[in-house]
């Protein structure tokens, strides 16, 4: 207590969080990834007295975008217009504390990324190749990257894009792909002579080895104080090792940064020489809001820059960004890259084309107030070395269980009983009485602050979270097992030490938590009278004698099943259009084996006669030929079909049933129908070519 000890990091932090493309909505998986775990650094640093500057913004350029704008038939500007304002609601929704939130499509962002681009031109950093490119002759373009899609090379998964399988994550080219297709036309695509810059990253290799391995680079060791994840490393490291090849850095389509180059019209920059510098050209925008010096934070060695991202982005940051970044010589290079896997729902991937995901907007419309119960739930869930899982039944028993239970319920009890017995005021003591039991309690406020901010600075959130939670089960447990209800009858000498004690422990709380649970802490601050929740506030004695308490409402909720349970109905029906299930449909019958099926005889039947079975209603009589003989179907469909309309046609003919007498007359087979959700009956019709007798299979 009382020494000179400071949370100050060393160094500035320069802090980014990957460009989400501003082509759909934010969900729980991105939030988990690549923002939360920004923000509780951000806020947290902050706090501890840090220089930091946490910069993020939308990608408004590439495949995505104008993929998307083709398919709503409307112009990437508008799409990109859109999406940048809905994402920025998503993350101020959920309290995305970012120092500058950008855009890649404006002009001063273009300005920046050309002349980085030139410079490393100019230096010879690029390797210009004219080569054959996947063009798809139907439509007459060049398709880059998710334009095509194929069978990954690596994971033999259908549906990988030209740049990139996002079943395994691999990083790919367009021609790497097994049977491509034009997204655009389906066509199978040719390939065409197109002049690109290429990055040779096999230049690279001898420094980025131990770079990755130990952050070692030019003599010095580059990495933070902290390791990098063994996930992170392990995919760089088989990068190198099945050899680093030369990747192309422009892309020829129309929307994009323009390579500035005279004769390069309809190129772009590739989104590796786009996004990532969005970076700096947003901490450019911010040092000039600010009064501040952009290169402070990007080219000064007092400057430790960190990348927070999703595992698809790994080899970008992690090799592609600090070739790019050395290359140009000014800047220093990521000291770390903490990046989170995947965020899983349900049991099922995040999936935007199948709409089985938790948007960000909808949650907020629908559980207004309630953006702390998410950061909660996704903290303790964050992907941090492996994917992991959001189900809505574990959401709700963390939000009642620990938020409500655990953390609103100790609150709510110290505010109730410092007003029923002190009028809210807090009870003085004397440290010198406590127990041997209090100071156990004092311990483990003494050393929370620290055991946090180490779990942090490691980039090891959900431990971070876990810890400042322990102080809330500790203060909740302390004061079951005080009953401070009873002994206040009896000894109110101790009542008010067990009190004093609670009221502290909270307030700790009030301090500890807020990087996870912005809005919780601030209001428990508020009632606390807790004016500067720095980093070194949180300590044994925080709040003193005779401060007036405040109010607070109920801080968490309890969530009945029945909301949980609508949501997961919600997910089913969402998915259930987006794939166009129907839900008038039958369920599937029982699964048969292909023997089963074998057995059945399904042939190309032509109808030469038809007539009506007299005194039955519903019955046709048709002489079908089926290449082998002419022979009596028995049909039911004299309701909706006269024998005019059935003579000539081509059925599909099950022709090995058992046959079977119906009213004296024996049917021999049977003519497939389909029937619609109305109750019609369709026949199920060969193709034109076909001939009666043919097998069908
Ligand atoms: O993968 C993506 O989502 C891209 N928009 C790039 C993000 S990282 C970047 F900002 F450098
Ligand atoms: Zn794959």
């Amino acid at each position: 207590m009382g020494s000179t000890f400071t949370y100050k990091h060393p160094k500035r932090l320069m802090m980014t969080s990957a460009l989400p493309y501003a082509n759909g909505q934010i969900h729980i998986g991105h939030i988990a990834g690549a923002y939360l775990p920004g923000d509780i650094r951000a806020r947290f640093e902050r706090m501890a007295g840090s220089e930091i500057v946490w910069v993020c913004g939308s990608d408004e350029h590439g495949a995505a975008i104008t993929l998307r704008a083709k398919k709503d038939g409307v112009t990437p500007r508008e799409i990109v217009d859109r999406y940048h304002i809905e994402m920025q609601q998503a993350f101020q929704g959920l309290d995305m504390s970012f120092d500058h939130y950008s855009r890649t499509s404006s002009d001063r962002h273009h300005k920046v990324a050309q002349a980085f681009f030139m410079k490393l031109l100019d230096q010879g950093s690029f390797e210009v190749k004219t080569e054959a490119q996947f063009y798809d002759p139907e439509a007459n373009q060049f398709l880059a990257d998710r334009y095509i899609t194929g069978t990954c090379p690596k994971c033999e998964s259908p549906g990988a894009f030209g740049d990139q399988c996002e079943k395994c994550g691999s990083t790919l080219s367009p021609t790497e792909l097994i049977e491509p297709k034009s997204t655009l036309s389906g066509a199978t695509p040719i390939l065409k002579d197109t002049t690109l810059w290429y990055l040779p990253m096999g230049r690279h290799e001898n420094w980025l080895k131990p770079y990755i391995e130990s952050g070692e680079l030019d003599g010095h060791t580059h990495h933070a104080s902290d390791a990098w994840k063994a996930h992170v490393t392990g995919q760089c490291r088989s990068w190198i090792e099945s050899g680093l090849q030369s990747r192309a850095m422009t892309r020829d389509l129309d929307w994009g940064v323009p390579v500035p180059v005279e004769g390069a019209e309809g190129k772009v920059l590739y989104v590796w020489l786009d996004a990532p510098i969005g970076y700096i050209t947003a901490t450019m925008e911010w040092a000039e809001k600010n009064g501040a010096q952009w290169e402070d934070w990007w080219q000064s060695p007092e400057t430790e820059l960190i990348h927070f991202i999703g595992k698809d982005n790994i080899v970008f940051h992690c090799l592609i960004f600090p070739i790019l970044l050395k290359e140009h010589g000014d800047y220093i290079l990521p000291s770390n890259v903490p990046a989170n896997a995947f965020m899983n729902l349900e049991g099922d991937k995040i999936s935007t084309s199948r709409n089985w995901a938790v948007w960000v907007n909808e949650f907020l419309e629908e559980f207004p107030g309630k953006s702390d119960e998410l950061r909660y739930v996704l903290t303790s869930i964050m992907p941090e070395q492996k994917d992991s899982e959001f189900t809505w039944a574990d959401y709700r028993e963390r939000v009642n269980n620990e938020l409500a239970d655990v953390l609103g319920n100790f609150v709510n009890r110290v505010l109730v009983l410092t007003k029923k017995y002190y009028d809210s005021s807090v009870p003085a003591v004397e440290v010198s009485d406590f127990t041997s039991g209090d100071l156990e309690v004092v311990n483990q406020l003494e050393s929370a602050p620290q055991k946090i901010a180490d779990c942090i600075r490691k980039n090891r959130y959900r431990d971070a979270l876990q810890e400042a939670m322990s102080i809330a089960r500790l203060g909740n447990k302390y004061m079951t097992e005080q009953e401070p209800w009873k002994v206040q009858k009896t000894d109110p000498d101790r009542t008010r030490i067990i009190l004093n004690l609670c009221i502290q422990v909270t307030a700790n709380c009030a301090v500890l938590l807020e990087p996870f649970l912005p809005k919780t802490a601030s209001k428990i601050q508020r009632a606390f009278g807790i004016e500067s929740a720095s980093w070194d506030s949180a300590k044994p004695i925080m709040v003193p004698a005779e401060t007036k308490l405040g109010e607070l409402p109920i801080l968490f909720e309890k969530i009945e099943e029945s909301t949980v349970q609508a949501q997961v109905e919600k997910l089913e029906s969402a998915k259930a259009q987006a794939t166009g299930a129907r839900s008038d449909c039958q369920p599937l019958k029982e699964i048969m084996t292909f023997e089963d099926f074998q057995k059945l005889d399904l042939r190309v039947g032509e109808v030469v006669a038809c007539e009506r079975v007299p005194k039955a209603d519903k019955l046709l009589q048709l002489t079908i030929r089926t290449g082998l003989d002419e022979r009596t179907v028995l049909s039911g469909i004299a309701e909706h079909f006269s024998p005019e309309e059935v003579v000539g046609r081509r059925v599909t003919l099950l022709a090995n049933l058992a046959p079977r007498k119906i009213r004296g007359i024996e049917s021999q087979g049977m003519v497939l129908m389909a029937e619609t959700a109305e109750g019609e009956l369709r026949f199920v019709t060969p193709e034109e070519g076909t001939n009666a007798g043919d097998v069908i299979r």
